[in-house]
């Protein structure tokens, strides 16, 4: 494999080699030095509330049953018959008590449990020669959530979640912790798009500069007060942990007023202002910022917004989680989620849900203007010439790399991490250069597990 040092090297100074958003090679050391070690989003625990419930969500090429078991214990198990290899699980999702492989009829308890051989003795010799005790579907490597949002590592060392995802869970409670109950979801809906898997998490992190322009037609037609040049230029964005996201600057008014401005009803803000913090409080309250997109490194995106969903000049908010899933260098399946508090009255619901549908998923004004620019993008940088061109990630730095606005003070902006008002790429570039710390560093041999044999990912504790 080529040195990539000198890559490695440009996207530390903001400098983007184009070629790494179309690169074969680059792809395959992001499979084991990226995707082989951070931690993944796999599915909400929402997704599956009843024993039995599960979804098959994959990291890259590897498919795993995410299941709840019949005490209640979240598992993930690698979808693959202990027998001669066949898919388990055919279906997305459903509930189930066991599993049985379509090939030869091996069954699986949905946790992970080998229990059937059809003809044990005949075949096998019965327990005696094959035991099925302790035998079970490979456990994924590592599994934890946050939130109710469940995350697998292929490392079995990883670092814990919750240091991983460090001060961005600060920012990750206003998209995921409104109510003590969370959120519910809905979807996912899944396409592909011909772009590389990185643009849309560096948009989703801090891409405020391309809202006025690529997003016009929203602006025009008036679906919302806010993408216009000016109010993106007032917002912040900050990075903190290992993501970071975008915010809008509000008008002035106080903690009840602001939540209001986006559109959440008093009894929502009433409930917000139990759950959050008196800086979570305070960054909306206070500095009268309110948080929109984020990402969270690698391929984790979320969005915030409130568009209008009426004729009135009534807005309403709404929330998306999104899944960049590398399907090859220059091709990514886009997994989308609509996200709201369990809590929130139907009617919001109902409305906030038809706000999302309005802008994101398969069929959003917003993600088809920006899929446009991805997918062109993508294509171009496998040319010849975008070898030869670094790209300019480095908005916010003057030459000599100091900073064209300091950062916000923490009286200004009383959230964790670094912020800075207006435009800048300083996400864009944190994002990139985990991505070059991650490309930088040898993966560990993956162990071979005997069959059946190893420890049980797991989350929570039985109910
Ligand atoms: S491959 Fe699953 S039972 Fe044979
Ligand atoms: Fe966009």
């Amino acid at each position: 494999m080529a040195d990539q040092s000198g890559v490695l090297a440009d996207v530390r100074r903001g400098m983007i080699p184009a070629h790494i958003y179309n690169d074969r090679e680059l792809f395959e050391l992001e499979k084991q030095r990226v995707f082989g070690r951070a931690w993944v989003f796999v599915a909400h625990e929402s997704e599956i509330p009843q024993p039995g419930d599960y979804v098959v969500r994959r990291v890259l090429q590897d498919s795993f049953i995410v299941a709840r078991d019949e005490k209640g214990v979240v598992r993930a198990h690698f979808n693959m018959c202990l027998h001669r290899g066949m898919q388990v699980c055919r279906a997305e999702m459903g509930n189930a008590s066991h599993f049985r492989c379509p090939y030869h009829g091996w069954s699986y308890r949905n946790d992970g449990r080998l229990v059937g051989l059809p003809f044990h003795q005949e075949a096998y010799g019965g327990e005696a020669g094959f035991r099925r005790k302790g035998r079970r579907l490979l456990p994924a490597p590592n599994l934890a959530s946050y939130n109710g949002l469940v995350f697998l590592s292929m490392d079995p060392d990883a670092e814990p979640l919750e240091e991983f995802l460090g001060d961005f869970r600060f920012y990750l409670d206003y998209y995921t912790r409104q109510s003590p109950t969370g959120i519910e979801l809905r979807g996912p809906q899944r396409w592909r798009v011909k772009a590389n898997w990185k643009i849309g998490a560096e948009n989703f992190a801090g891409d405020m500069y391309h809202t006025p322009q690529t997003h016009i037609s929203v602006v025009e037609i008036g679906l919302f007060r806010e993408p216009k040049a000016q109010k993106r230029k007032d917002g912040c964005t900050y990075w903190a942990g290992n993501g970071g996201g975008t915010t809008y600057k509000l008008p002035p008014g106080d903690l009840d007023e602001r939540f209001r401005y986006v559109g959440y009803p008093q009894q929502m803000v009433d409930r917000m202002k139990q759950m959050f913090s008196a800086d979570q409080l305070r960054v909306v309250g206070d500095d009268g910022f309110m948080i929109s997109a984020a990402s969270v490194y690698p391929n984790l995106s979320f969005v915030h917004n409130w568009p209008r969903v009426a004729d009135s000049d009534d807005v309403l908010p709404f929330i998306s989680l999104r899944q960049w899933q590398p399907i090859s260098e220059d091709e990514t399946e886009v997994l989308s989620w609509f996200a709201v508090d369990a809590e929130a009255p139907e009617e919001f619901k109902a409305l906030s849900y038809k706000a999302y549908l309005m802008c994101f998923g398969s069929t959003g004004m917003f993600e088809q203007d920006d899929v446009e620019n991805w997918v062109s993008l993508t294509s171009t940088a496998a040319g010849s010439m975008a070898r030869r061109l670094l790209l300019n990630s480095r908005m916010g730095l003057l030459e000599d790399g100091a900073e064209v606005v300091p950062a916000l003070t923490c009286d200004q902006f009383h959230g964790p991490g670094v912020a800075h008002a207006g435009y800048g790429e300083y996400n864009q570039r944190e994002l990139l250069n985990r991505w070059a710390d991650d490309l930088e560093r040898p993966a560990k041999p993956a162990p071979t597990l005997e069959v059946g044999v190893g420890e049980q990912a797991r989350v929570g504790s039985p109910a």
